[in-house]
């Protein structure tokens, strides 16, 4: 099981996953919850292929990991009593299995991927010292557990490399993946097992009021002790959820236009937006015919069209493998909401 090397989190092996990560690959990473799969969170490819490497067959947003508060404020849009509750929790819990889900600023360095197209941004630092200093070198960083999807999360480094190289475990996925997969992750810097062994605890800072959107190792109660709240509010709609009602739909949808699939030509008012070799597309996901490459430029190129003014959209065929799939499965819950 050799198939990904795992490295000391000395200087040359931290050296090695900034170097990685610099170029576009993933390394796997200890945090005081779980082993991570960092990407650089600016890079739309990396990302893609972050979830490419776990398989994933949707496009949930994902996390992303700095190294203090000040770094966060960067890329928070942040104002009022938000602003306030956002502060007293960092404060209270960070560097630690806490993440905060708050608006995203417009010029934020995140790929759209990463936020799965959302105007919010979830944001944790960690507290683990070899991942902060990864993130302190390399910049902010995206890091779902570091396992294909559906399978236990990781909590040292040989769980990672088992996962992913593991003939029996990974035989399904490496079927499945098309062009990118586990062979993206560059090497694994072993910490030791993680503290608490479960991810970190989701508060949504988007509304109206304090939202637990996941359970974690930091209890609702003491949340609700630092923001002097009686409780805080449970969501009915998450947006993660497939069976989310319009509203969570409409968000990860172009905010105007409306999109027609398996286009095999525009309409006259219609965008084309484009996969592999064509001549009449507006856009397009890939000229070579990469789902990897279109998956990295799917909430993009969607944005541009709709900020361009286009009111239609028609969208050429894309293939289901690999995350192909994530690509329709995404397209067909944005075609379906309501303008
Ligand atoms: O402990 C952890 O949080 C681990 C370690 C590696 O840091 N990471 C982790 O990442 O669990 P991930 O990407 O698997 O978790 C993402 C969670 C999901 O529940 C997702 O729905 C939520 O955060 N999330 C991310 N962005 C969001 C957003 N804009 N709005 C609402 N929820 C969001
Ligand atoms: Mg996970």
């Amino acid at each position: 099981m050799t198939c990904i090397p795992i490295l000391h989190g000395d200087d040359n092996g931290l050296t090695a996953a900034v170097d990685a990560l610099a170029v576009g690959q993933l390394v796997g990473l200890p945090t005081e919850t779980v082993y991570g799969l960092a990407a650089l969170a600016g890079d739309d490819m990396a990302v893609s292929r972050v979830f490419a490497a776990k398989g994933r067959p949707q496009f949930n947003p994902l996390i992303v990991h700095v190294t203090d508060v000040a770094q966060a404020l960067t890329l928070a849009q942040l104002g009022g009593q938000a602003l306030g509750q956002a502060l007293a929790l960092a404060d209270a819990f960070w560097p630690g299995p806490l993440t905060l889900v708050v608006p995203k600023t417009a010029g934020a360095d995140v790929s759209q991927l990463a936020t799965a197209g959302l105007d919010s941004i979830a944001l944790r630092a960690p507290a683990h010292p070899l991942v902060r200093k990864v993130i302190a070198q390399a910049g902010p960083l995206v890091m779902p557990s570091a396992n294909p999807s559906g399978r236990l999360s990781p909590t040292s480094a040989h769980a990672v490399v088992q996962g992913f190289c593991d003939p029996h475990q990974a035989k399904d996925l490496v079927e499945d993946l098309g062009q990118a997969g586990p062979w993206d992750i560059a090497l694994v810097i072993n910490g030791g097992l993680c503290a608490h062994g479960v991810e970190s605890t989701v508060i949504g800072l988007t509304g109206d009021a304090p939202t637990l959107l996941r359970a974690g190792p930091i209890d609702g109660r003491d949340i609700c002790a630092v923001l002097d709240l009686p409780a805080l509010a449970v969501p009915d709609d998450r947006p993660d959820a497939p069976q989310s009602p319009g509203r969570t739909l409409a968000h990860y949808a172009p905010a105007r236009a409306r999109l027609r699939l398996n286009a095999d030509a525009p309409g006259r008012d219609e965008a084309y937006l484009g996969f592999g070799l064509g001549l009449s597309f507006t856009l397009n996901l890939s000229l070579c015919g990469d789902v990897v490459e279109a998956a990295a430029n799917l909430f993009r190129h969607l944005k541009a069209l709709d900020d361009a003014g286009f009111r239609k959209i028609a969208i050429a065929p894309i293939p289901s493998h690999g995350l192909g799939a994530a690509i329709n499965d995404r397209l067909a819950r944005a075609a379906n909401a309501d303008k």
